[in-house]
């Protein structure tokens, strides 16, 4: 059978590759220990040695602009190849290999239970998924160590689905995760945030009281996260750091009781704040 081996809850912004890099040379002392966070976060999940990663995620206009907007979108190609932002594809980054066979699994499962899916069988994925593989697996190699099933939430067109929409979503694909006959071993990656808003007046805005209490909720109290509606998200956390309801649907995935591996929090990557936490299920 399936086992859910890591939940990890990790910010996106594109800037946090370069970061990380230029921390690279540095000793555990030197980068802090919210940095260290980072280097930990991935050390940890490669020794778990997943198979798949289950990448929650937003695409930011990269290959879904506002003329076609999915809610909720499970991607179920054979590859996904990274998109263009606006400077050309990258061919630093490779392809992302899929894994279909899950992809079908999941959409099987829960679109009877309640949620209609949209399905990507051909969808190039932007920093929203490739900056956590980077920052995770390593950000210069010739191919991924993990298969990817992007699960891809609609947070930039309003309306968008609420946090305990994503929350449920999360419970009914984690359901379909532990019914996988395969012996397939399963990363879960929440992607976003923190505060952060990149527009209008509070353009710049970060929020660091909230996004620490955020980085211990959401392993010991996520229903208090399902709870706040996404006006409080924007107020709280920024326009943009409401994307961090895709770490719901990570934390609805695992089991209710988790057990915190690690976290950390660095303030600012470009204009966010940065966060990770990891945590297994109990
Ligand atoms: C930026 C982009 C993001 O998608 C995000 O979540 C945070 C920051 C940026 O371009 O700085
Ligand atoms: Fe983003």
């Amino acid at each position: 059978m399936a086992e859910i081996v890591a939940g990890i809850g990790i910010s996106h912004v594109p800037a946090l590759t370069p970061f990380l890099v230029t921390q690279e040379q540095l000793t555990p002392e030197e980068r802090g220990s919210g940095v260290q966070a980072f280097f930990d976060a991935g050390e940890w999940l490669r020794e778990q040695n997943p198979d798949v990663a289950v990448l929650i995620y937003n695409d930011h206009g990269a290959e879904m602009s506002l003329a076609l907007v999915p809610t909720f979108l499970v991607g179920a190609a054979e590859e996904y190849p990274p998109a263009d932002e606006g400077n050309g594809i990258d061919s630093s980054i490779p392809e992302f290999p899929g894994d279909p066979d899950l992809s079908w699994h999941i959409i099987d499962n829960v679109v009877p239970a309640g949620f209609d899916l949209a399905v990507g069988q051909k969808m190039a994925v932007d920093h929203g998924l490739w900056t956590p593989m980077r920052a995770l697996f390593g950000g210069h190699r010739e191919q991924w160590p993990v298969k990817v099933v992007p699960v891809v939430v609609n947070v930039v067109q309003q309306p968008t689905p609420t946090a305990r929409r994503c929350f449920e979503l999360g419970q009914a694909i984690g359901q379909a995760l532990r019914s996988y006959p395969e012996d397939t071993r399963i990363a879960v990656i929440g992607t976003g945030g923190m505060s952060h808003q990149l527009q209008g007046p509070r353009a710049g805005y970060i929020n660091e009281e909230f996004d620490r209490s955020f980085l211990s909720r959401i392993v010991e109290a996520p229903e208090e996260l399902a709870d706040l509606t996404n006006a409080e998200y924007v107020h709280l956390a920024g326009s943009e750091g409401a994307e961090l309801v895709m770490w719901l649907v990570m934390r609805g995935i695992m089991n209710s009781d988790v057990d915190e591996v690690l976290s950390g929090y660095h303030v600012p990557v470009s204009s966010t704040g940065a966060g990770v936490v990891a945590m297994t299920n109990r």
